[in-house]
């Protein structure tokens, strides 16, 4: 049976100050997925910390939001058949140093705080990071 899902995708503020939109956008686009909605914005920090709400107990939660409220994002809707695992998986390990060969975090990644992309990880919080961007 099919599975064609949307999952959002944010190309993070280290990856568009190295202008890498264009062929990070490629590799989606190679791999079958449709860009269904994007934009390009900058979050506020307390919009980041909104954002990044179930990582608010973890030690990195406030350089996580600083950095995410940094610079310029831009934020996609992606769709294909199960793209949220797909994305996950095309996205590479957190830690780039970590990620397989051929994966957007070990291709473009710095640092496991400055890796590139943002993916969602559930069908729920697809959901609710679409909602967080695109709902009017
Ligand atoms: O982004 P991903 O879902 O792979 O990782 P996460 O565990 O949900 O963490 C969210 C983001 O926090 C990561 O993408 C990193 O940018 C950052 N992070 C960090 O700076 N230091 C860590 N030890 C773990 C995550
Ligand atoms: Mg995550």
């Amino acid at each position: 049976m099919s599975n064609i899902e949307q999952t959002l995708s944010i190309i993070k503020p280290d990856a568009v100050e190295r202008n890498l939109e264009e062929q990070i956008k490629t590799i989606f686009k190679d791999n079958g997925f449709v860009i269904l909605k994007e934009k390009k914005l900058k979050l506020e920090k307390n919009e980041a910390e909104q954002f990044y709400k179930v990582h608010e107990t973890k030690p990195f939660y406030n350089d996580l939001c600083e950095y995410l409220s940094s610079g310029t994002i831009i934020v996609m809707v992606l769709e294909r058949e199960n793209a949220i695992k797909y994305n996950r998986d095309l996205m590479g390990a957190t830690d780039p140093n970590k990620a397989k060969d051929g994966t957007i975090r070990k291709l473009f990644g710095k640092s496991i705080d400055k890796n590139s992309v943002h993916g969602s990880d559930s069908p729920e919080n697809a959901k609710t990071e679409i909602d967080f961007f695109f709902k009017n």
